[in-house]
């Protein structure tokens, strides 16, 4: 079975030789061949040249041959286009934040011109990897996007939406509605270019309690999957949401084919709950890549075995990558999901 067809078809719930793997932020500062490309340009000059994008996406499948290549690219991205002035140092700073009706009203241009590059790199990774592995797009959540646009640097607190979200809902609803066509168009073009598979990130929504989620970040989240194409051969949909074990079944009852568990979440449980109607992803802690390799080669013996029960699961961590996580960390991760096909 090649890569492209275990990741899709574990996202689709159907069986698999043995789960697919891949990491979130598998590209990025961690390897050594990145820092290289990213000593003489900027991180958004590397996500608008297309071959350069393209070629730090597969940095990662070359050392360790995941089963899914995420296109290398940034949530925040369409938000340029949009008149946000936007900067990485490295973390995202948004020189004109939104913060009124005006601001709102300000926000105009072409989501896909700015992902003009994210998809000629989709191009080149299709190209490049044929069947080998499932080409992954992506997109911010409405209120994540929303978070990081109301704010010149995000406040741990989101300070800035919170407060709109009681002073004046019916504006944050627009603004919401907003992100979420922008959510919706980034995925759409991201899949007419090839996209295999899509993934949303709600990086904040765990700030949100369950009847605020359903009503703010659900309801949005929930008008980006009804955009989406739908029916067997679409390409499927995964939710992630950071810190957000009180709003798995929310997130889940969403219609969504994947849920991505950050690595507070038990899987077990989970995948015994819901795991009939939901493939999972996920879900380990990404500091555990600090352990020896047979440490991490255990751990992955035992969310493999927790999620047997789901009717499918994607193995990878409960957040992204950091900087400082060694190379053979990764290379364990990977290699102990890849020899797991033996003990199926
Ligand atoms: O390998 C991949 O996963 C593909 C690329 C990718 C990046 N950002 C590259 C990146 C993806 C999928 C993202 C998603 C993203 N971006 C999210 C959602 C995931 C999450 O982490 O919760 C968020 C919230 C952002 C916004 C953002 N962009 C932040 C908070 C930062 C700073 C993070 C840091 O590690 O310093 C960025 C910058 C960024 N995006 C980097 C990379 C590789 C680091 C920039 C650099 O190389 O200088």
């Amino acid at each position: 079975m090649n890569g492209r067809e275990r990741f899709l078809r574990a996202a689709r719930g159907q069986p698999v030789d043995r789960p697919p793997v891949w990491l979130m932020r598998q590209a990025g500062r961690y390897l050594p061949e990145y820092r290289e490309i990213r000593s003489t340009q900027s991180f958004l000059e590397t996500c608008r040249a297309p071959d350069i994008a393209a070629e730090v996406s597969l940095q990662p499948f070359r050392r360790f041959g995941m089963d899914g290549v995420v296109v290398f690219s940034d949530i925040l991205l369409p938000l340029d286009s949009l008149g946000l002035d936007l900067d990485f140092t490295p973390g995202p700073v948004v020189a004109n934040p939104v913060t009124d009706e005006a601001g709102l009203a300000r926000l105009e241009g072409s989501v896909a011109e700015a992902m003009a590059p994210t998809c000629q790199a989709i191009r080149a990774l299709k190209r490049e990897l044929g069947d080998r592995a499932a080409v992954i797009g992506f997109a911010g959540a409405p209120w994540t996007l929303a978070a990081y646009a109301s704010e010149e640097t995000l406040s741990r607190d989101l300070v800035a939406l919170s407060a709109l979200s009681y002073r004046d809902p019916a504006l944050l609803d627009r603004f919401l509605d907003r992100m979420a066509d922008v959510s919706a168009e980034t995925l759409r073009v991201q899949i007419e270019a090839g996209a295999d598979v899509v993934q949303i990130f709600d990086t904040w929504a765990g700030m949100l309690a369950p009847d605020r989620f359903e009503r703010f970040a659900g309801r949005a989240l929930r008008r980006v999957l009804e955009a989406l194409p739908a029916g067997p051969d679409a390409p499927p949909v995964i939710v992630y949401a950071r810190a957000a074990a009180h709003l798995v079944d929310a997130i889940a009852a969403l219609g969504t084919d994947v849920i991505s568990l950050d690595w507070r979440v038990d899987l077990a449980e989970v995948a015994a709950r819901l795991g009939d109607r939901i493939s999972l992803q996920g879900n380990l802690d990404p500091a555990a890549l600090m352990a020896p390799p047979a440490e991490i080669e255990r751990m992955v013996a035992d969310l493999i075995e927790q999620g047997r029960k789901a009717r499918g699961h994607i193995l990878n961590l409960g957040h992204g990558l950091q900087p400082q996580i060694p190379v053979e960390g990764v290379g364990a991760f990977v290699r102990a999901v890849q020899e797991s096909a033996s003990a199926q």
